[in-house]
């Protein structure tokens, strides 16, 4: 039996193409028992539910259930949005019923040219639902913010004692491209990293949402941050499937790099996502860990210790041993489309390592009788290959450009129409 196993996964090592120099990637389709899991049914009734603990309790957290006390105000609805191509509707979510409690602002455009509800992309951003477009209507956040100091994505020399101000409209709109994804009719549906749970180290669990669950802390398995923005995600698609103008079984989650990590968790988690984009969303997100390539564990938890759950402290220096890697987080996405993407100069994020991530959650894909990922070695710079797995690797750094929306819109058309 072991002489079987050890078989079954050299030859997986092997067949998702890393070579004979790393350690065995381990087997998503291989119960913890050792089994073989034999049916579609038993992925989803046993194997599915088994990585979903295995990674809460190991790397992201124990996440609290939907509160009952939520409540949605939907405080701005504008018809004539974009010179009249969409409409904008802002909805704040008081996430324990207190309009003095945490509170996430949803910005939401919605093309008006659709005869029909609309499909749509939502995901969380970095620097506040007003940096996003220009638009003047857009409430600003009250949030904390980070300062511009040594930012290299964009100019936040508008920010004033970490708050934004009327001068940090539409600073990060070169990421958004609004107007694309509106006229490709699509809705888009945002909210700001830091209405759900700070992202500074120093305050990391003491505002957001953190503060209205202290049980989920203090242990091994505590409600990390990464996990928050999950958790938020799917708290915005509590509203979602409430809205009549959205077409809530087509809406894709999408995140860049922290926020791609916490959308690949949510596409993991929450299974109303119909699809599932994660753009350059590195280590603890899209890529392998055993390639021992880019960010390791160590880095991420001690320079973002917040992110993870204490849990995942003990796997530092471990990487290339661990018993779980990122591709069985991509698998739990499975049949459901997922899109993973790169960039050549964002080495932290191991290009290869996501190309080989993606690729090695494969198997699930084919398993569920769906297509995979069809390239079996990284396609060349700005060619994207889209199965029922989508993946590219642009030319560049860190970043989101159009290039990489248009690559999302082609991958929903696809599977949306
Ligand atoms: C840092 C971090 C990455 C993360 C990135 C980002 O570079 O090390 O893991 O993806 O920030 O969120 O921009």
């Amino acid at each position: 039996m072991m002489l079987k196993l050890r078989f079954l996964s050299l030859f997986f090592v092997l067949s998702t193409g890393l070579g004979w120099a790393q350690k065995a990637l381990p087997n998503p389709l291989i119960l913890a028992n050792g089994k073989r899991v034999q049916n579609a049914k038993q992925w989803h009734k046993e194997r599915r539910p088994e990585l979903l603990r295995m990674f809460t309790s190991e790397m992201y957290g124990q996440a609290p259930p939907r509160p009952k006390e939520m409540q949605f105000e939907v405080f701005d609805v504008d018809k004539n949005a974009l010179n009249g191509k969409a409409t904008r509707k802002q909805i704040a979510v008081y996430f324990n019923g207190k309009a003095d409690g945490p509170r996430m602002d949803l910005l939401m455009y919605i093309p008006n040219h659709l005869q029909r509800p609309a499909p749509a992309i939502l995901g969380l951003n970095f620097w506040g639902n007003h940096a996003v477009h220009p638009d003047p209507a857009i409430r600003i956040t009250t949030s904390w913010m980070e300062s511009g100091k040594g930012n290299p994505y964009v100019k936040l020399s508008c920010v004033t004692d970490h708050r934004a101000t009327e001068a940090c409209r539409g600073v990060n709109a070169a990421q958004w491209p609004l107007d694309t994804i509106i006229a490709r009719g699509y809705a888009l549906i945002t909210a700001y990293r830091e209405d759900i749970a700070s992202d500074d180290p120093k305050t990391g669990f003491q505002k957001g949402i953190h503060p209205i669950y202290p049980d989920y802390q203090g242990r091994t398995d505590n409600f990390g941050t990464i996990a928050a923005w999950a958790w938020a995600l799917s708290r915005a698609m509590d509203y979602v499937v409430t809205d009549k103008a959205i077409d809530a079984k087509r809406v894709a989650v999408f995140g860049w790099s922290r926020l791609g990590k916490a959308a690949l968790w949510a596409g993991a988690t929450d299974e109303r996502f119909a699809m599932v984009i994660s753009n350059e969303s590195g280590a603890g997100g899209a890529k392998l860990f055993h390639r021992g390539v880019g960010e390791n564990i160590r880095r991420l938890c001690t320079v973002f210790p917040h992110w993870y759950a204490a849990s995942f402290k003990k796997y530092m220096d471990r990487d290339t041993l661990l018993p779980f890697d990122q591709h069985q987080v991509i698998s739990l996405v499975a049949p459901r489309p997922v899109y993973i993407a790169s960039a050549v100069d964002d080495k932290g994020a191991d290009p290869q390592g996501e190309f080989a991530a993606a690729k090695a959650a494969e198997s699930v894909y084919l398993f569920l009788g769906k297509t995979g990922l069809p390239a079996q070695t990284i396609p060349p710079l700005n060619q994207s290959v889209q199965g029922q797995i989508g993946y590219h690797i642009r030319e560049g750094g860190h970043d989101v450009t159009l290039y990489d929306w248009k690559q999302y819109l082609n991958f929903a058309d696809k599977h949306f129409n």
